[in-house]
């Protein structure tokens, strides 16, 4: 039986003996290293056949896994400094083909003399998108501060590459909080996330520019005045997460609306979309995070469910400041009925969504079980929601 043991425990440790050192396995339980190569063969020396004794066994599995915590420690530790680089370098690579869609294709046609021109791909990485567009022939230029195959080594924040009429990129992201959270380096700017930097330097060096940049985008209204369209990304677009993303396409003529896509489907124009959404509505009565506001509202969609309004009470968790999940809001006047006023609410919700397609709702991490990206809803489309409910049971 234990010869049997014998040989497992020879199997076991020869399948790691080229990775640990086999003496100092021996030394750290006070043995040397024949010792432990006699009881591994089962030797028989002077007579005596050298087996393992239980407390032998014991002792070198204790050494093991002390071992193996210590290499996962360390493991961990390289991984993070890997994850701040990572982060650091916002670095997101384009996994997912989001060149197909007839947006792209219609931006693709605006720009003149396209095939003698070379594009410009200032934060290359492994030059994925080139390697996306292949079928088109176009001459690329490559930059990035890592460099690599094809990829000039270059820091193009603070030195961005001069004379290119066209940008085609996906530009790092990094939330200047999160940097300064964890003591990263950030450029001096005053953007809040180094995409809309990136995506300054590419507008005031090139004149024609698309970008991979997170979906929160559309809403933020920058650069608006240059943007042709927008196509808002269904799919995971990136292997390691999944960031919700928008691919914007920029041109050099001034305009006061743009197209909003989702893949393949026209949503609308931003103008229309927006006048539907009543996004300059606006009323004082409302007070959020109060936490005896007579109103609740679940602001985040679920896997399975969705954003809804309900009781007040229904919202258990303790209200916070700073809660954009859960929230509670008074103001409803006394006399109105407030389970009408609610459903009413999440009538109004439901067409809301409908109409605008989700596109003032904020996306965030993680797919909803029907694969669209989950929604939040911001408080200023609750308070419009609230008003223009609470006006319609007034009248
Ligand atoms: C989101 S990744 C995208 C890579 C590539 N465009 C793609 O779509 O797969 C951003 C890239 O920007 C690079 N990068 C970050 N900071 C940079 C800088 N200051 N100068 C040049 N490249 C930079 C990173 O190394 C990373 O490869």
């Amino acid at each position: 039986m234990i010869k049997m043991k014998d040989k497992t425990a020879y199997k076991a440790l020869e399948s790691i003996a080229e990775d640990i050192s086999l003496s100092r396995l021996a030394k750290s339980i006070g043995k040397d290293k024949s010792w432990l190569y006699h009881k591994l063969k089962n030797d028989i020396v002077n007579g005596v056949e050298y087996r393992f004794n239980v407390s032998e066994y014991a002792l070198l599995a204790e050494r093991l896994h002390k071992l193996a915590e210590d290499i996962h420690r360390c493991a961990e530790e390289l991984d993070s400094v890997v994850q701040d680089a990572n982060r650091t370098a916002g670095r997101y690579y384009t996994n997912e083909n989001v060149f197909e869609y007839p947006l792209f294709k219609e931006w693709l046609k605006l720009i003149p003399e396209l095939e003698r021109t070379t594009i410009l791909e200032p934060f290359a990485g492994e030059c994925s998108i080139p390697k996306m567009l292949e079928q088109y022939g176009f001459k690329w230029k490559c930059y990035d501060i890592e460099g690599g195959d094809n990829v000039v080594k270059r820091d193009t924040i603070s030195n961005f590459p001069k004379n290119h009429r066209v940008c085609i990129t996906n530009p790092p992201y990094l939330a200047k909080n999160s940097a300064t959270r964890r003591g990263l380096q950030y450029p001096d700017c005053e953007f809040d996330n180094i995409y809309k930097y990136c995506l300054k330097l590419m507008l005031d060096n090139c004149q024609y520019v698309a970008a991979i940049i997170p979906d929160s985008f559309i809403q933020s209204g920058l650069f608006t005045d240059r943007l042709y369209g927008v196509i808002s990304l269904p799919e995971k677009v990136f292997e390691d997460t999944e960031y919700p993303v928008c691919l914007a396409m920029f041109s050099p003529k001034k305009s006061a609306d743009f197209a909003i896509w989702r893949g393949d489907t026209f949503l609308g124009s931003y103008r229309e979309l927006s006048k539907t959404a009543l996004l300059e509505y606006r009323d004082e009565r409302w007070v959020f995070n109060d936490e005896n506001g007579s109103i609740g509202v679940i602001c985040a969609d679920g896997n399975k469910s969705r954003i809804r309004f309900v009781k007040g009470e229904e919202i258990d968790s303790e209200i916070k400041e700073s809660s954009r999940f859960l929230v509670r809001v008074s103001g409803l006047p006394d006399d109105i009925d407030r389970d009408t006023f609610i459903e009413r609410c999440n009538t109004i919700l439901e067409q809301y969504r409908e109409i605008t397609k989700d596109i003032f709702l904020n996306s965030f991490k993680g797919l909803r079980s029907d694969g669209m990206y989950r929604k939040r809803i911001p408080f200023k489309v609750i308070r419009l929601i609230l008003t223009y409910a609470l006006e319609r049971m007034i009248v």
